[in-house]
Order: structure tokens, then C-alpha cells, then sequence
């Protein structure tokens, strides 16, 4: 029993008794055993138990959390060998007694009856750096895992390192340090705070333990529920991919949607429908000659982006030149990539007026591939038709998550209601890459007029029913 975590004298005190009443029984007892063995003094006995039970309650230090406690048949197989043969490799202690390496030979030791063996950490060096350093020559990780371990150390703010764990830790680590300690990359350490910062317990265990990859729980994390995250953690879990997950996930959710609208008595009824809202299905430029010249103040768009599709951005600006009221604005959405060529194209149609930040925190970051880049944020093109007449605006706009519910490159309303908002001009506002409607949906908890166009008659009903849905549960 030499080595353990208590004072010397209880050290000595222990050793005497195992002496007296031999290491079965002395280890029973530590064990949980409640019957007194006649041998023993009542005071004698309640002392062991107390130690028994100050064993397993035992602490674990913080930074033995950030490993994902072992299990199944990996588990298994390490208690099966302390049974066997004992425990082989001391457990690590922090100068505090609390478990600093060794969380999982612990249980093993007290649930296989095995009396466990303790060393004290020298407090030289980095603690951090010595537990990853111990579980990464022991434990087979896989890079979820390690991703997840590497957001947790970077996590970890000065003030957890100096009081919590003691003051031999570390500074701050950043995310590329994390990641290079960890051997994954800086993306997935970045997936994987989003899971730490909005994942439920029940996602962010699965992933611990390696069942779900950092992407699609990524995703999961910001853009459902947590009721919607725990089902789609049950799916991952039992069987589907991550990414087949969240896509049944997403598409229960629709039909959920549309259930609860169709089952409402006259929901799709179009008497419903508001009077303030219209829905056009062609190509927007052919749709757009039926628009009254100068009838709309507004434009809101998120047309498709990419090389293949830049000339849509002249023909908006061409149809916006026609259909804007003299002052009124346009704001587009587009991808950096094609960025020179789309204001090239636009400029000779209305005025360039400035160049919004719509920030992409909540989970949408694609990484685009031909420039190294990880994007969080998309520019929105504002053009005007004359000079803009309405109030000063700040040029950034931030979305809280990523919401593709209703269409695979839907925006959030939380974005774009920012968006809309800050042109509260009166008049029709027009959307004419609808999509799955957001700007339609936005405009109607505003109040505000709305002309949606899309060439997809599938996202022009999604749309349709997405807004009655909203005036039916509004009424409701
Ligand atoms: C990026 S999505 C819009 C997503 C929308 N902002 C949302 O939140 O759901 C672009 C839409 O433009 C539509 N589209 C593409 N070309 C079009 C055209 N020539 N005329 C009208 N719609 C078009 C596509 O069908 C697609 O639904």
C-alpha cells in the first residue's frame, strides 16, 4: 500500500493494520464491505471505511477530464488485465491527491477489488503537456477525439489554468498550438469548440468518445435544437454517418413542418394566403418584366454564386436599374471568388455604394479550396439606383446560425431579418433568387410588402407553404 495519496502516518497506520488483518480483508473493506470482521475494533473499522469511501470519491483534476473516459470492450479488457495481473503502472496523482493520469485503471482497481497503486507528479514542466503526453502514448485516439481534446486545451482561459489546475500550467495555448499538440488540424479544432460551446451533453459525449465526426456534429451543434441534436446524436450513434444524420435530421424537420400545417384545419387554404405577399415561379428576368418600372424601394437577394452564374449578377442589375424607386437600394449577396467580375459587371447599371460584412460565425465557414481560405462572413453588395437618401448604417451584419431547413443555401432569418432591417423604407421589397423564402418570411414578421421569384417551382412551394405555416401558427 506503499505510495498512496494519504499522509505518511495513515500510510503507516494502513500498513500496520495490513499486517493484522491481511490484505483481503483490509482490502474488502476499502472496498465497500459493510460487515465488521470481529478482528476489528469498531473504531478501527469505521476509519477504513472512511478511507474506503475517500477512495472512491476520489477527485479527478481538470485536465484528466479532457480525455474521454474509456469504454466497451476497451474498458473491459483493461480491468479484465488488472485482474489478472495487477495493477502494472502507478496512478499518476496531482500533489492536491486528485487523479492526474489513471482515471480509468482507478475504476478498474475498485470495481475489480485490485489495490490500486499511486505516484505523485513531480511538478516539473507543463501539466497539461504531461497528461496529453501520458494518454497519447496509452490511448488509441481517433481524430475526432483528439480534436475534441485539443479544443478543450485551448479552451481553457488563464484563469482555470492558475487556480484550478495550479500554478506550474501553462499560458493560454492558442487553437494552432492545440492542434499541432494533438496532430489534427486547426479546422477541426474549430469544429470541435462548436460543439464544446453549443453541442448537448449527449452529442458532446458521443463525439468524445469518438461515435460522431467533428463536421456533421459540428454542424448538428449550430444548426438544431437540443432536442433535434439528441436525436440526431441517437442516429449517428446506431448506425448512419454523421452526415446521413443530419440530413434525415433535417428533412424530419421539414416534414414536421409540413405536417403540422396540413393537419391544421383550412392551413393551406388559400384565403390564408396574406394579401401583402406574392409569389412569381420563372427566371427572374422574364417574371421581372411584368413588375411595374420604379414599384419596388428594396432588393434582398442571395442569388447562386460561382463562375457559371456571374451574368446573373448583370441581369439583376440591369432589372434592379428598371424596377428600383429613384434612391432605392439593392443588396446582393455573392462569393468572394467572383467579386472583381460582379462589380465589374453591375457598375454600369446603378451606383456602387458600399460592400456589408455578413458575418458567418454560427457554423457556416466554407473552405474554399483555390485560395486556402476558411471564410466567416460572405460579402452583400450594396448598390443604389441615384444617390441613397435613407440613414447612416454600420457595414456589418451578423448571423446567429445556419438554417438550410427549407433550402440547401438558405440564409438564417436572424441574418437577414438584420439585413432587411436596416432599410425600413416603405414600398416593396423583392427577392428574386427566393430560394426557401427567407427574405419572404423576414419582410412578413415585418410587415412589409414582398415580391419573391425563383425558377424552382419546389422552392416556390416551399416557400408558400413555409408562410402559411407562419401565419397559421401565428394565429394559433
Ligand atoms: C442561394 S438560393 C437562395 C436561398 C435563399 N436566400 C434562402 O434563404 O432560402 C438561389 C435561388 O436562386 C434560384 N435561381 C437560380 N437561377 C434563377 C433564375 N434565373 N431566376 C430565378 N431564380 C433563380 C435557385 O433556384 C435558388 O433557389
Amino acid at each position: 500500500m506503499h505510495g498512496r495519496g494519504w499522509p505518511k502516518s495513515e500510510g503507516i497506520m494502513l500498513k500496520t493494520l495490513l499486517l493484522s488483518v491481511g490484505d483481503r480483508t483490509l482490502n474488502s473493506i476499502l472496498h465497500g464491505n459493510s460487515h465488521r470482521p470481529p478482528s476489528l475494533s469498531r473504531g478501527v473499522f469505521l476509519y477504513l471505511r472512511r478511507q474506503s469511501l475517500n477512495e472512491i470519491h476520489r477527485k479527478y483534476h481538470a485536465v484528466a477530464d479532457l480525455f474521454p473516459l474509456m469504454q466497451g470492450n476497451e474498458y473491459d479488457s483493461l480491468k479484465a488485465d488488472i485482474a489478472a495481473n495487477g495493477l502494472r503502472e502507478p496512478i499518476c496523482l496531482h500533489p492536491n491527491g486528485s487523479i492526474l493520469d489513471g482515471r480509468n485503471r482507478h475504476r478498474a482497481c475498485i470495481e475489480t477489488e485490485t489495490p490500486p497503486r499511486f505516484r505523485t507528479w513531480d511538478s516539473k514542466g507543463s501539466l497539461v503537456g504531461f497528461v496529453v503526453s501520458m494518454n497519447l502514448r496509452r490511448r488509441h485516439l481517433n481524430e475526432t477525439q483528439r480534436a475534441m481534446i485539443a479544443a478543450k486545451i485551448a479552451n481553457m482561459p488563464l484563469g482555470a489554468n492558475q487556480y484550478t489546475m495550479g500554478a506550474h500550467i501553462c499560458a493560454p495555448i492558442t487553437q494552432p498550438e492545440a492542434a499541432k499538440t494533438m496532430n489534427i488540424g486547426v479546422r477541426n479544432v474549430q469544429h470541435a469548440k462548436q460543439i464544446l460551446e453549443h453541442g448537448t451533453p449527449e452529442l458532446r459525449e458521443a463525439v468524445e468518445q469518438g461515435k460522431i465526426g467533428v463536421v456533421p456534429a459540428a454542424k448538428a451543434a449550430t444548426e438544431l435544437s437540443e432536442e433535434k441534436q439528441n436525436e440526431f446524436t441517437n442516429l449517428a450513434v446506431s448506425g448512419m454517418t454523421g452526415t446521413q444524420a443530419r440530413r434525415e435530421l433535417v428533412k424530419r424537420q421539414r416534414e414536421e413542418q409540413w405536417r403540422k400545417i396540413e393537419s391544421t384545419p383550412h392551413a393551406l387554404d388559400e384565403n390564408n394566403w396574406p394579401k401583402s405577399i406574392t409569389l412569381y415561379t420563372g427566371d427572374f428576368a422574364q417574371v421581372a418584366q411584368a413588375l411595374e418600372p420604379e414599384s419596388i424601394s428594396l432588393i434582398v437577394t442571395d442569388p447562386p454564386y460561382g463562375a457559371d452564374n456571374t451574368h446573373l449578377y448583370e441581369l439583376l442589375a440591369r432589372e434592379a436599374a428598371r424596377l428600383l424607386r429613384p434612391g432605392g437600394s439593392l443588396l446582393a449577396m455573392a462569393g468572394q471568388l467572383t467579386l472583381p467580375a460582379i462589380y465589374n459587371l453591375m457598375q454600369p447599371y446603378l451606383a456602387y455604394h458600399w460592400t456589408i460584412a455578413y458575418l458567418t460565425l454560427g457554423g457556416q465557414s466554407p473552405q474554399i479550396w483555390p485560395r486556402k481560405v476558411n471564410t466567416f462572413w460572405k460579402p452583400v453588395l450594396w448598390f443604389t439606383k441615384g444617390e441613397y437618401t435613407g440613414d447612416w448604417q454600420g457595414d456589418v451584419v451578423k448571423s446567429d446560425n445556419n438554417d438550410k431547413r427549407f433550402h440547401g443555401w438558405g440564409q438564417s432569418e436572424s441574418g437577414i431579418g438584420r439585413l432587411v432591417s436596416k432599410f425600413p423604407s416603405p414600398g416593396i421589397v423583392l427577392d428574386p433568387f427566393v430560394g426557401g423564402g427567407t427574405v419572404g418570411i423576414v419582410c412578413h414578421r415585418l410587415r412589409r410588402p414582398f415580391i419573391g421569384i425563383d425558377v424552382d417551382a419546389e422552392a416556390i412551394e416551399t416557400t408558400r407553404r413555409r408562410i402559411l405555416t407562419e401565419v397559421v401558427s401565428a394565429r394559433s
